[in-house]
């Protein structure tokens, strides 16, 4: 059997922790293929509330091996603290292995994403400040240093150098701040390699044998599509590629070893940050969705912005992911509106558009075209089979099929990993 991938099908923030967490009973690898801890992904099972940023929400299973896959960008301050944080809570971490080939984040590219969000002011991105971008800069711009960089100290010393040379230039070039010091970052990558040695290692070889043993991979996306920095909202996107392509270049993978292509969508949307957002609300249903749901971000605390359901931001997010099936979640969220609004289409001056334009002044022209379906005004948490949901629940849930054009595979009714309805296996 191949690889599942779970992909995050909108701006982010729609569940995929608590997906995985759940799709992992069943896994014996889960592997984080992309970004950084950036990434806020929750979970709550029978050991407890946690928010993860960089470790797979496969930890709480005994039986899965978590990797963090060679896409990911790795502050190895951040992975110590989440360790420790669930070492303290009694789950083992010892499953945990790290791609050699992981870049680092370093606090220079903290000090950079902040630096650069405070010059551009009002135009400012809104990203997580965690150095993410940066830190991909320089991946792509081959002045990084990756994971397997720690073990080898002598040659560290050196590219260390190298890289802070430029960083320092930048920062005092272009920030007028003062430069740091090499020594400093360099005892800080000592005491990182003294805690994470023995969990870095070729992953892409581990995951390609497992697979021939015909192993369960599942493959763990953060962020989403509309913030890859091809198809997002761009430039209001991460520096990275959420998305499909990524699941399998980001765990070293070929791409034909996936079989399913899992996306993750909520009921309506969030997004975190800057940037457009057609259907976004700022009356007292968006009001009661962010506090019925408690949409405030796992890793800023930021509000989310909250909107209704966009058709056609998920039909181009299925077209260059090609979802085999797809995840609703926080249906239960809806349960209390007395009708609810999805966006088929956007008007942009005289022509109506079934897929967003890629250009951002055209973007924030459009005029999303509603329909409007009746709520169900009924708690949905308690139940596990479809037919037994209000039947205005079943409409809305058809019409989203209908708009994304994929088969829904799984609803979720909670944030609690056994609160789902499985409708149809996830093929
Ligand atoms: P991720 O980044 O995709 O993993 O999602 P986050 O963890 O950032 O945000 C999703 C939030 O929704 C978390 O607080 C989850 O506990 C919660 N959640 C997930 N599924 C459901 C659901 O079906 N219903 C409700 N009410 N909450 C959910
Ligand atoms: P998960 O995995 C929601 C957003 C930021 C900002 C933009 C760029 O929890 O779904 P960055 O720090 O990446 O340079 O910020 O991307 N963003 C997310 N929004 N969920 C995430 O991850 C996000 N990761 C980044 O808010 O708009
Ligand atoms: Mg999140």
């Amino acid at each position: 059997m191949g690889a599942t991938a779970v992909i995050g099908a909108q701006w982010g923030d729609e569940g995929k922790g608590k997906v995985i967490d759940l799709l992992a009973e069943q896994a014996d690898y889960v592997v984080r293929f992309s970004g950084g801890n950036n990434a806020g992904h929750t979970v709550i099972n029978h050991l407890g509330e946690f928010r993860l940023h960089l470790v797979p929400a496969g930890i709480f299973n005994a039986q899965t091996t978590c990797v963090i896959g060679n896409g990911v960008a790795i502050d190895p301050d951040v992975l110590i603290g989440e360790l420790d944080q669930l070492d303290a809570a009694g789950i083992d971490t010892s499953r945990l292995l790290i791609s050699d080939r992981a870049h680092i984040v370093f606090p220079y590219h903290r000090l950079l994403d902040n630096l650069e969000e405070a010059r551009l002011d009002a135009q400012a991105i809104g990203t997580t400040r965690r150095g993410i971008g940066p830190a991909f800069t320089d991946k792509t711009a081959r002045r990084g240093l990756r994971m397997g960089d720690l073990l080898d100290p002598d040659s560290l010393r050196g590219k260390l150098a190298g890289a802070m040379e430029y960083t320092n230039l930048v920062l005092q070039g272009v920030y007028n701040h003062q430069p740091l010091s090499t020594d400093d970052v360099y005892e800080q990558c000592r005491r990182w390699a003294e805690r994470l040695s023995g969990l870095i290692c070729q992953t892409e070889l581990l995951i390609n044998r497992a697979l021939q043993e015909r192993r369960e991979v599942l493959l763990e996306g953060a962020q989403g599509t509309l913030l890859d920095l091809d198809f997002g909202t761009y430039p209001y996107v991460t520096s990275s590629h959420p998305g499909a392509s990524s699941a399998y270049q980001g765990a070293g993978i070929g791409p034909i070893r996936i079989d399913r292509i899992v996306g993750v969508f909520k009921v309506y949307c969030t997004r975190v940050g800057g940037g457009s957002f057609p259907t976004e609300l700022h009356d007292a249903n968006g009001e009661h969705i962010r506090e019925v749901a408690h949409e405030y971000g796992v890793t800023t605390g930021r509000p989310r912005r909250i909107g209704w359901f966009d058709a056609p931001m998920a039909r181009l997010s299925n077209l260059v992911n090609g979802y085999t099936s797809v995840i609703l979640t926080r249906l239960d969220v809806l349960d209390q509106l007395e009708s609810i609004k999805i966006c088929t289409g956007y008007r942009l001056g005289t022509q109506t558009l079934e897929f967003p334009p890629s250009s951002a002044a055209d973007l924030a022209q459009c005029i999303p075209i509603y329909e409007e379906l009746p709520g169900w005004r009924e708690p949905t948490s308690d139940f596990r089979h479809v037919q037994d949901l209000p039947a205005n629940a079943r409409a809305y849930i058809a019409r989203l099929e209908e708009l994304i054009q994929a088969q829904v595979s799984m609803l979720s009714i909670g944030p609690r990993r056994d609160e789902n309805i499985i409708v149809r296996p996830a093929l």
